[in-house]
């Protein structure tokens, strides 16, 4: 069947369909791709080390080439050594410099809010731009509590990039309870506050992903957390002395890895091993969510990688049973939800995916697009509020299903 476009690789304006048919059985052994979210972190935080720093297994995709770009362009000496070996020489006393051109960070909205943040501690005057997707994302969740701390922004449409924003690297110290659960704002606010007088406090109302948290301790930042009745909270001030540079291999993708763990629960006969794969716990709610409808799946050779836990992931199939995944999963899986919605259309009964508001403000509306995807491979799917609701048929999955890519593209918000 036709599900799908993908773009000609000798014009970026053509698209075209790509086809798939029914699957045979995923076997072996192979290693997923460096986790996204740590690369990205990776350069910006060795950006402000004193000394060298040097990582393997990095992410080598567009948007984590953006940041290392946008580094480059604030002074920053970064050097590819090999596929997925690279070197950055932090700016240690000397600090990031304004670039003379506006950072172009393409698509990632990882790289621009946590560069606001990163830039924010430095008297520094720049201007954030992007494609025309990340012109439509809020950034005012970055703006609100970097304007607290004596940030100006400056922009043409409110809180969509482009964006200037003026610094002049004596930061105020804040107090912030995030209103939405967030990992790219947690971290914007952290990094700023590698510049702030005092102790900035954030708090989370659910846990997101802790890299930041978890590299910024490796470099010696003091950083404090604890379990209120708000939320998680994390305190942090302004490092006294030099940030240590860090050494690490990045784990594998667990975000990369869900694809394939999710083909080989719903294709008969898989039996797949992926080695290396973060199996961060702010990082798993789709393991958790595959291990709750029934799946075999083992986590073998737990190790710390990167200070980072990281398995081998066994996962075999499996008849698969329906699952009503919580509001407070979502951070755990938030970039899973799509490959989710399908594993649960091979599933026995109807499975509910609850609180899924931002779904909504990622590159696109992936709510609307799951639903519709699904919808059009034949598979009942309702969205009611924030949730998605996918009507599973089994493990022989949807018959009879006519799917149209023609039709899902256009109806692709
Ligand atoms: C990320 C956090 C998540 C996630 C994104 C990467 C990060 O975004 O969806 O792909 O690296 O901090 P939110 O912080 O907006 O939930």
């Amino acid at each position: 069947m036709t599900v799908g476009m993908r773009t000609d690789p000798l014009s970026q304006s053509v698209p075209q369909p790509y086809r798939s048919a029914g699957a045979t059985a995923l076997q072996g052994t192979v290693a997923v791709p460096g986790d996204k979210s740590i690369s990205h972190r990776c350069l910006m935080l060795a950006a402000l080390a004193a000394g060298r720093s040097e990582f393997t297994g990095l992410l080598e995709g567009e948007d984590v080439l953006a940041t290392a770009a946008a580094l480059q362009a604030c002074g920053v000496a970064i050097k590819r050594l090999g596929d997925g070996h690279w070197q950055v020489d932090g700016m240690g006393e000397a600090g990031l410099q304004e670039p003379a051109q506006v950072l172009d960070l393409g698509n990632s909205g990882t790289a621009v809010r946590l560069l606001m943040g990163l830039l924010a501690a430095y008297p520094i005057t720049v201007t954030f731009g992007g494609d025309e997707s990340l012109s439509k994302r809020p950034m005012g969740r970055v703006l609100t509590p970097l304007k607290q701390m004596g940030i100006q922004f400056l922009g043409r449409s409110g809180d969509r990039l482009p964006l200037t924003m003026r610094s002049d690297g004596a930061l105020q110290a804040i107090r912030y309870k995030l209103p939405v659960a967030s990992a790219q704002v947690k971290s914007a606010i952290l990094l700023a506050a590698l510049g702030a007088n005092g102790t900035t406090v954030v708090i989370e109302p659910e846990p997101t992903r802790d890299h930041t948290e978890r590299m910024l301790r490796a470099m010696g930042v003091d950083l404090h957390q604890e379990h209120t009745h708000e939320g998680v909270s994390w305190s942090i001030q302004r490092p006294m002395g030099a940030l240590s540079p860090l050494n690490l291999a990045v784990p594998g993708d667990p975000s990369s890895a869900a694809f394939l763990l999710g083909a080989a629960a719903i294709v008969p006969g898989s039996a797949l091993t992926l080695t290396g794969v973060s199996t961060n716990p702010l990082r798993i709610g789709f393991i958790t969510m595959l291990q709750e409808m029934g799946a075999d799946i083992t986590l073998t050779n737990p190790r710390l990688q990167g200070g980072e836990p990281v398995a081998d992931i066994v996962v075999r199939h499996a008849p698969l049973r329906a699952v009503d995944i919580p509001a407070s999963r979502a951070p755990s899986m938030i970039d899973e939800y799509l490959i989710a919605a399908v594993v649960a259309a091979f599933a026995t009964g109807t499975s509910v995916f609850r609180g899924l508001a931002e779904l909504r403000v990622k590159e696109s509306d992936r709510l609307a697009a799951a639903a519709e995807g699904l919808r059009l491979c034949g598979v009942t799917t309702v969205i009611e509020g924030d949730d998605l609701h996918v009507v599973g048929c089994g493990a022989e999955g949807c018959q009879g299903a006519q799917p149209s890519w023609r039709s899902w593209i256009t109806a692709l918000p």
